[in-house]
């Protein structure tokens, strides 16, 4: 898709130009979301029309500021439209799943689709989960149509979001299976104390604060696993996984001193989201060696 879009264009832009646009774009239902760079902005209708080409199905373009600011809680971006009309409400396929978002509501991205489905193998049948920052449920909704019999309660703070997460529940026949909560998730997990064998914690930037309550919400006599989200700093190359994990086991010990073990089941790299900044995510076994009431 990036390439098409630059040979699109090489004959329009010139070599400068050509470098700095951002080739790679989001599609999300029938909606084109593509970065913009701040030298870029005069040019981006001819950058419109040329997606248009390339995608003549779809409804709407909108740029995101390659710098732009994101909303602190929800995790939103401010998006302009450059073509098409104004309405940022879609649906989007995915996995077997149907999506229904407002972009400028709720955050989306169609880049964690292989994480999500990542995760929902990994799901045994009759497991209680707790998602922790659901968004529009896109990881609860997978998880419960790939393994009929889990329980997920899914959490979000954004109003919107959840009120497109019962939607979504809703579209995808998964209702009583997702939970839909509105809430903060520290206030949320005190209420889910123990039931959990599997939490998720997709929020990158601020997921270290919520650890001790999580691991308060697995089951006491079997432990269970946290996909824990967070944000590393290196180089390709570097271990970014150390120092995620070192943050791990420091809020750990100082929560609980000696009494859980911590097992890394897998870790992998999600994007790379700034020069030398890194997603990452580690599947984290947890366990209470003596319990800790
Ligand atoms: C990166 S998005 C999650 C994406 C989602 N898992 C998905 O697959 O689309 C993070 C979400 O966490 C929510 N959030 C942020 N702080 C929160 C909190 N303290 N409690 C509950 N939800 C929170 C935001 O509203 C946002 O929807």
């Amino acid at each position: 898709m990036a390439m098409k879009l630059k040979e699109a264009l090489k004959w329009i832009l010139d070599e400068n130009d050509l470098n700095k646009l951002i080739k790679s774009y989001d599609i999300i239902g029938d909606i084109i979301v593509i970065k913009s760079h701040p030298e870029l902005e005069s040019k981006m209708d001819i950058i419109a029309e040329a997606l248009h080409e390339i995608h003549p199905r779809v409804r709407t373009i909108a740029t995101v500021a390659l710098y732009a600011r994101t909303h602190e809680l929800y995790r939103t971006r401010e998006l302009h439209i450059i073509w098409g009309d104004d309405n940022l409400e879609t649906t989007h396929r995915e996995s077997g799943c149907i999506f229904k978002v407002d972009l400028r509501q709720v955050f989306f991205s169609p880049r964690l689709s292989y994480e999500r489905m990542r995760i929902a193998r990994k799901v045994s049948p009759a497991e209680t989960i707790i998602n922790t920052f659901s968004g529009a449920g896109c990881f609860s909704i997978i998880i419960a149509k790939f393994q009929p019999q889990t329980k997920i309660y899914s959490i979000d703070v954004n109003p919107h979001a959840y009120e497109y997460m019962k939607e979504n529940v809703a579209l995808n026949n998964v209702d009583g299976r997702v939970i839909p909560i509105l809430g903060d998730a520290s206030e949320e997990l005190k209420r889910l104390e123990g039931v959990a064998d599997r939490v998720i914690m997709p929020l990158p930037e601020h997921a270290c604060s919520f650890l001790p309550l999580a691991v308060r919400a697995l089951k006491i006599d079997a432990g269970g696993v946290i996909h824990y989200y967070d944000v590393s700093f290196g180089r390709k190359g570097d271990d970014l996984f150390r120092a995620p994990l070192e943050r791990v086991r420091d809020i750990i010990s100082s929560t609980f001193g000696d009494s859980l073990s911590i097992e890394l089941e897998d870790a992998r790299i999600l994007r790379s989201v700034a020069p030398r900044k890194y997603h990452v995510v580690l599947d984290l076994h947890v366990k209470w060696k003596i319990h800790n009431p």
